[in-house]
C-alpha cells in the first residue's frame, strides 16, 4: 500500500529512529512492502521508515535505472534493518542529492566516498558490503534519516542548492 511521504518541517523527520527487535515478523514484512510500494510510486531510489512516519531503523534502496538520477549507475535493491555505516578512509566527495521528503529541490552534499555498511535483512540474515560512489551516497543519505538528518542540513554551499526544474530541466520528478 502506498503511504504518504512526510515533508521537511514535519517533526517526525527529526527523531532518532528505534532499533527493530523481534523480527522476522508479519508486521515488519507489511511495513517493508508498503515502503517498497511508496518508493516505487514516487520514483525514488531510497526510502527510510521515518519518511512514512514510522519510528524504526529500516531503510530500502536500489534501482536499475532512475529517471530522478539518470546518470547514476544501478544499485542493487536492498532492504536493511538496523543498518550501521563505517567510513573506509577519510576521502569525501561532493554530488547532487534530492529527497522525497524535500520535493522539487536538489543540493550538493559532501559524503564519504567509500563506506562499509551492515545490517540485517527481513529474513534475519546479516548483510555486509563495502561500496563507493552513488551507492555509498544513497546509503549515507538513508541512514541520516534514521538520525533525524535531512540532506539540506549537510549542504555547505547554498549557491549549489535550488529547484530541480531550474537546475536540471531534463529531470522530471513526479
Ligand atoms: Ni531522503
Amino acid at each position: 500500500m502506498v503511504r504518504e511521504i512526510l515533508k521537511m518541517g514535519d517533526p517526525c523527520l527529526l527523531r532518532s529512529a528505534k532499533a527493530v527487535v523481534g523480527f522476522p515478523s508479519e508486521a515488519i514484512n507489511v511495513l517493508i512492502a508498503d515502503m517498497l510500494d511508496t518508493m516505487r510510486a514516487a520514483g525514488g531510489v531510497g526510502l527510510a521508515a521515518p519518511q512514512i512516519g514510522i519510528d524504526l531503523q529500516i531503510i530500502i534502496f536500489g534501482f536499475e535505472r532512475s529517471a530522478r538520477y539518470p546518470d547514476a549507475p544501478p544499485v542493487p535493491c536492498t532492504i536493511l534493518i538496523n543498518p550501521e555505516i563505517v567510513p573506509v578512509g577519510r576521502d569525501m566527495e561532493e554530488d547532487w542529492e534530492g529527497c522525497l521528503s524535500v520535493p522539487g529541490l536538489r543540493g550538493v552534499v559532501p559524503r564519504y566516498k567509500r563506506i562499509r555498511y551492515r545490517g540485517v535483512t527481513p529474513a534475519g540474515e546479516r548483510l555486509e558490503r563495502e561500496v563507493d560512489g552513488f551507492h555509498a551516497r544513497v546509503v549515507q543519505h538513508e541512514c541520516d534519516h534514521l538520525r533525524g538528518v535531512l540532506y539540506p542540513m549537510r549542504v555547505t554551499d547554498f549557491s549549489r542548492f535550488g529547484f530541480t526544474e531550474t537546475l536540471f530541466p531534463e529531470i522530471v520528478e513526479n
